[in-house]
C-alpha cells in the first residue's frame, strides 16, 4: 500500500494498492514496461535540476499512443499521479516524479514517421532525442532549426513541454513556432490527434497551443508533425570580443540591418563566463583571447550561396573590425572551425562538472536587451556581497534571455531560495520575466507571480482543473 496525492500535495487523500495497479499497467502494456523495486532505473528519479532522487512507486514505458492512454487511464481510476518524462534535461525539476507516483518515460516511443519534402514537415514519436530529428532533416536536404546544448539527449516531446528556445530562436523562433500538428493523451486517456500539416489552419481554437510549454501539466505529448525549413547553403560564424556592453549592443543592431533573416545566432558570454570556460572546462581550446575584452559574442549567418551571402558577412564583418566595435576576433572558414565557435558556448554544458563550478543553480531570466549587462552586474555584486556566491553569466542576447549560473562553492545543498531572491528581485526591477525559455517546474514556482498577474495565473488553475479535475498529471509543477 501507499499513498497517493491530489492537487493539495501534502494532503494524502486516498490509500491505493500500488501492487494492483502495477499488475494492470503489466497486463495491459507487457512486463517490460513497468519497472519498479530493484529495477527501477535511478537515472528517472530526478532531472538536472539537481533536485534529490524522488521515490515513483514505478517507471512506466510505453511503446505506443494506446499504451500512454490505457497507463494514464488506469491511473486516473487509481487516482496515482503522473509524471511525464523525456530526456530529463529539464533544469528546473519539472520531470521529477512524486514518491509514490508513476513515472511516465516517452523513451521506448522513438523514431521518424514521415518527411514531407514539399510541405516540409517532419512528423515524429515524442521520446524521438532532437539531434535524431536534426539529422533526419539533414540527410533529406532540409533543415530542422531547433538547437540546445542538451540536443543529444533531451526528447522533442520534452522540448515541446517546455516550449524549448535555444540558439536560432532570433531567426526561426521558439519550439511552439516549429510545431503544425500534435497528439496529445489527457489524464483520463482521452487521445486528441491534432496532427495538421498546414500552415494556415483558423478552424476555431488552436488547442495545441495550450500543451506547448505546460510542462506535462496538461496532457501527454505522444507525436508531433514539425516545420522544416530550406536547408542553408553556407554557414559561417565569427568569435567577436568586445571592449563594452555598448559594443555588443552596436554590434546587434548593425547585424540585424546588415545581414536581415540571415543572422542566424547571436550569443555573448560574458567575460566571467568566458574566463571560468577557458580556465576550468577540461580540454578548453579557446579560438579567441579575452584579453581585456568585456564580452565574446558568437554570431551566425545562415546563407543560401557562399559567394554572396558569405562574402555579404565577411564585408559586414571587416566593417566592424574597422570601426572599433571589434578589437580581436576569429572568422569560420571550416565546418570544424564553427564546431570549435559553437564548444565555447556548449561548454556551459559541463559547469557542473566538480573541476568547473559543480553543483549550482541556473536561470534564465528574461530581460530588456538594453538593460542585461546592468543586470549582470548587479546581480554579481549582490550575490558575492550577500551570500559570497560566485555567477557568470552568458545567453541568447539577441533573444532578450540571459543565463546566470550562480555557485557557492562545496555547499549542500546550494542555497537556492536566498540565490534566487536575489536574482528575480533585480529581474523584477527591471521588468523582467522569471523564466525566457526553461520554465517554472518546481524551483521557480514562488516567483511565477513576478511574471504573471493573478488574473492569469488564475485562469491557469482553471484550464488545468478542465483538463485534470483530478489534479493527477504532474502536479505540484508551475503552480500549486
Ligand atoms: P524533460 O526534462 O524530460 O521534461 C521537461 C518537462 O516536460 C517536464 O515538465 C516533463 O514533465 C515534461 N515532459 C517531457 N516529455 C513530455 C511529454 N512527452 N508530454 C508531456 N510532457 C512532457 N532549454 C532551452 O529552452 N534552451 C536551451 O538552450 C537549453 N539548453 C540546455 C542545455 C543543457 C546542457 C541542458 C541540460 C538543458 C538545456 N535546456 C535548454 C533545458 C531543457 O528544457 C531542454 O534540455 C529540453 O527542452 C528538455 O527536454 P527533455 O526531453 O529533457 O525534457
Ligand atoms: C543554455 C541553456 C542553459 O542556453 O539554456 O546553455
Ligand atoms: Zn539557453
Amino acid at each position: 500500500m501507499y499513498v497517493t496525492y491530489n492537487t493539495e500535495l501534502e494532503d494524502a487523500v486516498e490509500e491505493v494498492n500500488g501492487d494492483q495497479l502495477l499488475a494492470k499497467l503489466r497486463q495491459a502494456l507487457g512486463a517490460n514496461a513497468v519497472l519498479s523495486g530493484n529495477d527501477l532505473p535511478e537515472r528517472n528519479r530526478t532531472d538536472w535540476s539537481f533536485l534529490p532522487s524522488a521515490a515513483p512507486l514505478a517507471v512506466v514505458r510505453p511503446a505506443t499512443t494506446e499504451d500512454v492512454a490505457t497507463a494514464l487511464k488506469l491511473c486516473h481510476e487509481a487516482g496515482v499521479v503522473v509524471t511525464p518524462q523525456g530526456g530529463l534535461t529539464g533544469l528546473c525539476g519539472g520531470a521529477r516524479p512524486l514518491d509514490g507516483g508513476i513515472a511516465l518515460s516517452l523513451e521506448r516511443m522513438h523514431g521518424i514517421e514521415a518527411i514531407d519534402p514539399v510541405g516540409m514537415t517532419i512528423t515524429v514519436r515524442a521520446g524521438t532525442p532532437l539531434e535524431v530529428i536534426q539529422k533526419a532533416a539533414d540527410e533529406a536536404g532540409l533543415f530542422f532549426s531547433l538547437d540546445l546544448g542538451a540536443r543529444g539527449s533531451c526528447a522533442i516531446g520534452g522540448n515541446l513541454s517546455t516550449n524549448a528556445g535555444g540558439n536560432r530562436v532570433i531567426r526561426y523562433g521558439m519550439a511552439r513556432d516549429l510545431v503544425l500538428g500534435l497528439e496529445v493523451v489527457t489524464m483520463d486517456g482521452t487521445v486528441l490527434t491534432m496532427m495538421n500539416r498546414m500552415i494556415k489552419n483558423n478552424a476555431g481554437y488552436d488547442l495545441k497551443q495550450l500543451f506547448l510549454g505546460s510542462e506535462g501539466t496538461l496532457g501527454v505529448i505522444t507525436r508531433t508533425v514539425l516545420r522544416l525549413h530550406p536547408k542553408p547553403g553556407c554557414v559561417q560564424a565569427a568569435l567577436c570580443v568586445v571592449t563594452g556592453y555598448d559594443q555588443v549592443l552596436a554590434l546587434l543592431e548593425s547585424a540585424r540591418r546588415a545581414l536581415g533573416p540571415l543572422l542566424s545566432a547571436f550569443e555573448v558570454m560574458w567575460a566571467d563566463y568566458w574566463t571560468l570556460y577557458a580556465d576550468h572546462v577540461p580540454g578548453a581550446r579557446p579560438p579567441v583571447a579575452l584579453g581585456n575584452g568585456s564580452h565574446v559574442v558568437l554570431i551566425e549567418m545562415q546563407g543560401l550561396d557562399e559567394m554572396i551571402d558569405g562574402g555579404r558577412f565577411s564585408a559586414w564583418l571587416e566593417g566592424m573590425f574597422e570601426q572599433g566595435a571589434v578589437v580581436d576576433g576569429a572568422v569560420s572558414r571550416s565546418v570544424a572551425d564553427l564546431q570549435a565557435f559553437w564548444k565555447t558556448r556548449d561548454a556551459a554544458a559541463e559547469f557542473a562538472n566538480p573541476e568547473v563550478a559543480g553543483p549550482h543553480i541556473s536561470f534564465d531570466v528574461g530581460l530588456p536587451v538594453g538593460r542585461m549587462d546592468e543586470f549582470a552586474s548587479r546581480s554579481s555584486t549582490a550575490l558575492t556581497e550577500a551570500l559570497g556566491c560566485r555567477s557568470v553569466y552568458y545567453g541568447h542576447v539577441g533573444d532578450g534571455n540571459l543565463h546566470v549560473v550562480a555557485w557557492v562553492k562545496g555547499a549542500a545543498p546550494q542555497p537556492l531560495p536566498a540565490v534566487s531572491e536575489v536574482v528575480y528581485r533585480i529581474v523584477r526591477e527591471l521588468g523582467g520575466t522569471v523564466s525566457a525559455e526553461h520554465g517554472i517546474g518546481t524551483l521557480k514556482k514562488p516567483y511565477l507571480g513576478y511574471s504573471r498577474s493573478p488574473v492569469e495565473i488564475d485562469l491557469m488553475r482553471r484550464l488545468k482543473s478542465c483538463l485534470d479535475p483530478k489534479g493527477l498529471l504532474n502536479p505540484g509543477k508551475v503552480f500549486d
